[in-house]
């Protein structure tokens, strides 16, 4: 609490100013200015009085489009995304999620319609919302509860099959519901799979076998090593890991990959890089290197370019 602008008398009494302010929706730079709290701060204060690192308590879900507009899939492997995207329920609210444009080329390049995709960092399902959007079957799972309420919201969408013909891919056979639960990447084994056929709107279960070779795409965007928390110190949340112990854990996870998916076909990971002591760490090559040595071959090294980053400006000089 430092630079405090207006003063309180108890820290109790500060947090729960902040968190009016959140519900009104004022934004983050605003309270930090008005009362000389960090980012960190406010961002600490809403992940352990929900349950979840969400930047707005105040969202609204009004779903304009179903499409990105005038979509074209990447075709270079240099990837970039100047809005992150709006469409169906896709909103920056979680932090550190990823921009649907993500997912979307991923299951596009690497997916047919009606094949299982595994997101094992569900987060706020962006994953789960493109595969509905683009009539793949989705097993999608995070070690968040609320996490996965939210998702569950976010994946509640009315959407007919004629408004989901999608560019050149003609056959949707049908909308298939995603199946979203709580569970730790690190191992698969109580995964279920339900054949896709009989996960529809009417979600009539059938499990078919559970393990391994039955996942057709991994599309996942892991927690980053110590740097953003997404719970408030949950047991088995792997943003509490730092570098090395990271790297550990992610071990368990690409093993466990290797074992689910069936065999040539992919798993895409989306990882930045990050610095300690004002030096790089390439957290990305060394998860490269976790994933070969769980028996992956790399295919692509796809760069994706940043733009509008929050974190800038004013929350560097505070
Ligand atoms: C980068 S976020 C994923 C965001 C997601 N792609 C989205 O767009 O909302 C990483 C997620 O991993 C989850 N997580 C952390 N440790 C986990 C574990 N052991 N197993 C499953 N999920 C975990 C966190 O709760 C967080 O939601």
């Amino acid at each position: 609490m430092s630079n405090q602008k207006v003063s309180f008398k108890t820290e109790k009494e500060l947090q729960e100013t902040i968190l009016q302010e959140k519900a009104r929706g004022t934004p983050d730079l605003e309270i930090g200015q008005k009362y000389g709290v960090t980012f960190r701060y406010i961002e600490r204060l809403i992940t352990r009085t929900q349950g979840l690192n969400i930047s707005a308590l105040k969202v609204s879900k009004k779903i304009k489009t179903l499409y990105p507009k005038d979509f074209k899939e990447e075709q270079t492997t240099v990837w970039s995304f100047k809005q992150r995207g709006n469409w169906a329920t896709h909103s920056g609210e979680y932090r550190g999620n990823w921009s649907p444009y993500i997912p979307r080329n991923v299951i596009l390049k690497y997916s047919n319609p009606a094949e299982l995709v595994l997101d094992y960092f569900c987060g706020a399902g962006t994953t789960a919302v493109e595969c509905k959007l683009l009539g793949r079957s989705c097993i999608a799972f995070d070690i968040n509860n609320k996490a996965i309420e939210l998702a569950k919201k976010n994946v509640d969408f009315n959407a007919l099959l004629q408004q989901l013909t999608f560019n050149d891919e003609k056959k949707h056979p049908q909308i298939l519901e995603p199946e979203l639960l709580v569970g730790d990447a690190r191992d698969l084994s109580f995964l279920q799979i339900t054949h896709a056929a009989h996960r529809t709107t009417s979600h009539e279960n059938c499990v078919i076998f559970k393990g391994d070779n039955s996942i057709d795409l991994i599309c996942a965007h892991p927690p980053y090593a110590n740097i953003l928390h997404y719970t408030d110190s949950k047991e088995g949340d792997l943003s509490f890991f730092d570098i090395d112990g990271f790297l550990k854990e992610m071990a368990k996870v690409a093993k466990e990959s290797f074992r689910a998916l069936k065999p040539g076909r992919q798993c895409a990971i989306l990882i930045g890089d990050t610095r300690r002591k004002k030096h790089v760490i390439p957290l990305g090559f060394k998860l490269i290197n976790v994933y070969l040595d769980a028996g992956f071959k790399l295919s692509e090294l796809v760069i994706k370019r940043q733009h509008n980053c929050k974190t800038t400006g004013f929350w560097y000089a505070n």
